[in-house]
């Protein structure tokens, strides 16, 4: 391997290049990385119609001790349901309640996790018709053992109309799969909304699980596309992503139903907070919205109007001035200043629907004009011939098997170098070679992602997909980061891309590999940089072995002065396993993770090993 590290023929890296794409699939955000505990806080996941459907609260009681039931009283408009009880027995008389009392219990996504020690927020709605006596509580596994508890008592007149309670409750022990329980023993009937049980401790406060929050944190992501995939185009547009529905007060939040990957949500997470999300990251934002295109239905571009004044407004909600009318809700919501919002992507996957390009013109027209400096992303691949129509930039997607991702190393060698730039969004190994996470997998998308960083003066921004999943809802595999009520770990492929974390911004230099029989699969890339950790100037070889043999490479690097690499302070890293489908898991969490060591001798030529099936950074320190 040739590398020229002469300053003459490098060629920077767009600083955007590298980052990440979240999607509400999985459960990645509801029950993930919103750290909300409660699943239907507002018993509103079978839609604004009673009978509501109230799942995952389950009733603790009989039909002799409570009766409980949806109806449309709450004090919200946007959320007419509230959960009735009616409860039937009393502390004393004929019918006594049990010790524990009767009510509802929430196991939150899969069970909530309670750490002892820790503080959590609750808050719910209620109203009552008789004096209140309630018993909020944390129970461990099953509803055994006490976690933590709080009454909340007052007369009737306290809560004969809707009264917000809010209680801290500190846990007493650690239980992974723990419950929120609302329980009574005085007769009387009662209604509930809104119930929200959230860890104090989340990232900044912002409400993001802390270690999955951290993870992202670690690519050092220049931005986050957000908040789909097919999230934001639903099977039909009734069930798509409407970011009007996302923000204001949470309690006042519709949540809906996201069709296409099957589960409810609160919407907790909304746009206001990925927007929030993207600032905390110090990634650049970047909206996906729907453009009236749905799988199974479209809004005649004749009749889109409504939806380009409704992105608008979005985008106004994002950046406008605080007294402006949706960047003053902004500023309620806690956050004056405008967020930093420079792209936006007109649709997913749609560029094949009738009514795509028509729509997409009403909408790039209208945000152009308004907007000038906004970038506006296409859906259209434009890497094999020019779109036919205006856009900053394409949206490129590809999933596919190991050698496929791998032999597409050179998709964009041929790629016009004058037209919009591409944003290659969703990329992995799916299928038998992925699995749920395999090495083999990892390594394709190296070599591919090698190609895209060379390839950089046409793509502007790389995100793998899907970022997360919970292992309790693997609705697509594989994924970068899995986790569950309390425990996370990164896929092989969530380490490749840490290897990249340092080449937006950095310089590409010009580096040849010599042919010999293995040079079809190797794949090497070399770029210059100072490092965000040290701040020191390295030399970063990525070679990615997709082989099964081993490999003998002598790298030669031209264009330094003697001696100007130091062999302290430099370092290779290595990505490999015993067994290329070898994947990560709960129990084994750092069986395929990078390893890094010292190296031997540094100098002009370096004769390295590379082993069979890995990926390895040499990481060389300058003087
Ligand atoms: O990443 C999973 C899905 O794949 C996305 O929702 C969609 O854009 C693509 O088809």
């Amino acid at each position: 391997l040739v590398v020229d590290a002469s300053d003459a023929t490098g060629r920077p890296i767009p600083d955007t290049l590298f980052g990440i794409f979240f999607e509400e699939i999985n459960h990645a955000g509801a029950g993930g990385l919103w750290a909300e505990l409660v699943s239907n806080r507002g018993f509103e996941a079978g839609g604004p119609n009673i009978p509501s459907n109230i799942d995952p609260w389950t009733i603790i009681g009989n039909e002799s001790s409570i009766i409980v039931e949806t109806d449309r009283t709450s004090f919200f408009d946007r959320n007419k349901v509230a959960l009735r009880l009616e409860v039937l027995c009393d502390s004393e008389g004929d019918n006594i309640c049990p010790d524990e009392g009767v009510g509802i219990y929430n196991p939150g996504f899969w069970g909530m996790n309670i750490e002892q020690g820790k503080t959590y927020k609750v808050i719910f709605y209620v109203r009552s018709t008789e004096s209140l006596n309630l018993t909020v509580s944390l129970k461990g596994s099953n509803g055994v053992g006490n976690l933590a508890s709080s009454a909340i008592m007052g007369t009737a007149d306290d809560f004969s109309n809707w009264t917000k309670v809010e209680t801290l409750l500190v846990a007493k022990a650690t239980d992974h799969n723990s419950r929120l329980q609302l329980a009574t023993t005085t007769k009387g009937v009662i209604w509930l909304d809104q119930v929200s049980a959230m860890p104090v401790d989340t990232y900044k406060g912002h409400g993001f699980r802390t270690e999955l929050f951290e993870m992202l944190s670690a690519l050092k992501p220049k931005f986050i596309r957000f908040p789909g995939g097919c999230f934001v185009e639903g099977e039909w547009l009734r069930n798509a992503f409407r970011w009007k529905a996302t923000v204001g007060p949470w309690e006042e939040r519709p949540g809906h139903f996201g069709d296409v990957w099957m589960y409810w949500t609160d919407d907790g997470l909304g746009y206001f907070e990925f927007l929030q999300l993207a600032e905390d990251l110090g990634a650049l934002p970047i909206w996906v919205f729907n453009n009236g295109v749905s799988h199974n239905d479209e809004v005649d571009t004749s009749a889109v109007l409504p939806l380009v004044q409704e992105a608008l407004d979005g985008i106004e909600f994002a950046r406008g001035d605080p007294t402006s009318k949706w960047g003053s809700l902004r500023a309620a919501m806690g956050h004056p200043e405008p967020f930093d919002l420079r792209y936006v992507a007109v649709g997913n996957e749609d560029c094949g629907k009738p009514k795509y390009r028509g729509n997409y013109l009403k909408f790039y027209h209208a945000i152009r004009t308004a907007y000038p400096d906004i970038q506006i992303i296409s859906n259209c691949d434009g890497s094999s011939r020019a779109l036919d129509h205006p856009a900053d930039m394409y949206d490129y997607h590809v999933y596919t098997n190991a050698n496929d991702m791998f032999s597409r190393a050179n998709t964009f060698d041929r790629t016009s170098r004058n037209g919009p730039k591409a944003f290659v969004s969703e990329y992995a190994v799916t299928g038998k070679d992925a699995g749920t996470g395999s090495l083999l997998a990892a390594l394709a998308e190296a070599g591919f992602l090698i190609g895209l960083e060379k390839n950089s003066d046409v793509i502007e921004m790389v995100s793998y997909a899907p970022l997360f999943v919970n292992a309790n809802d693997r609705r697509w595999n594989p994924d970068a980061i899995v986790f569950n009520s309390y425990q996370a770990y990164g896929t092989p492929s969530y380490w490749v891309q840490l290897f990249f974390s340092e080449s937006s911004g950095a310089t590409l230099l010009s580096s040849s590999l010599q042919s010999n029989s293995s040079s079809n699969s190797v794949l090497a890339s070399a770029i210059t940089f100072q490092s965000s950790v040290d701040n020191k100037n390295y030399i970063r070889i990525k070679v990615v072995n997709f082989g099964t043999s081993a490999v003998n490479l002598k790298i030669s690097i031209d264009g330094l002065e003697p001696n100007s690499l130091q062999l302290s302070g430099s370092t290779k890293t290595v990505l490999t396993s015993g067994n290329v489908m070898d994947e990560n898991s709960f129990s084994q969490p750092k069986k395929v993770v990078p390893i890094k060591s010292g190296l031997q001798n540094v100098g002009k030529d370096l004769n390295v090993t590379v082993p069979p099936r890995s990926f390895t950074s040499f990481d060389l320190l300058k003087e």
